[in-house]
């Protein structure tokens, strides 16, 4: 049963592979809520690549795939929690740093 919260309606959890030429490269799990205060919003639980994978634009390439598949699907907000390791890929993928708090991208906002 979906969960409820004061702000939005749980509407699911997926759980994504993460392919590159057809080769499984990480997975990623996304919650979804609407509608938000913000409008719908996906919540990156987990965004992995494979360990002896990882540094060669892989992160990136499918970050950016991830993120053009959520907006196709009318998501408006993407938050995330990140890692104190992975801030700096974060970053490069449009988050504001801030320390301790959940990352924020409005994609209503950044194109
Ligand atoms: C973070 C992660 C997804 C990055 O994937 P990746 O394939 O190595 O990233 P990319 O090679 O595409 O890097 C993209 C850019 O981010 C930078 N970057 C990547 N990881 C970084 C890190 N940990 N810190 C700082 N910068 C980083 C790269 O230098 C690169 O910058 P550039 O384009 O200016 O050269 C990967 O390291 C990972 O899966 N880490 C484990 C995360 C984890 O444990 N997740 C579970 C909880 S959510």
């Amino acid at each position: 049963m979906a969960a409820q919260t004061a702000a939005a309606r749980h509407t699911g959890t997926t759980t994504y592979d993460i392919s590159d030429a057809g080769q499984k490269v990480g997975f990623s799990i996304i919650q979804i809520y609407e509608p938000g205060p913000d409008g719908k919003l996906a919540q990156i639980q987990y965004f992995r690549i494979k360990k002896d994978m990882r540094g060669c634009g892989l992160g990136r390439k499918c970050y950016i795939e991830m993120e053009s598949m959520l907006r196709n699907e009318g998501v408006d907000m993407i938050e995330l929690m990140p890692l104190d390791s992975t801030c700096g890929f974060w970053e490069k993928m449009g988050y504001n740093i801030k320390n301790g708090a959940m990352l924020k991208k409005d994609l209503k906002v950044v194109k």
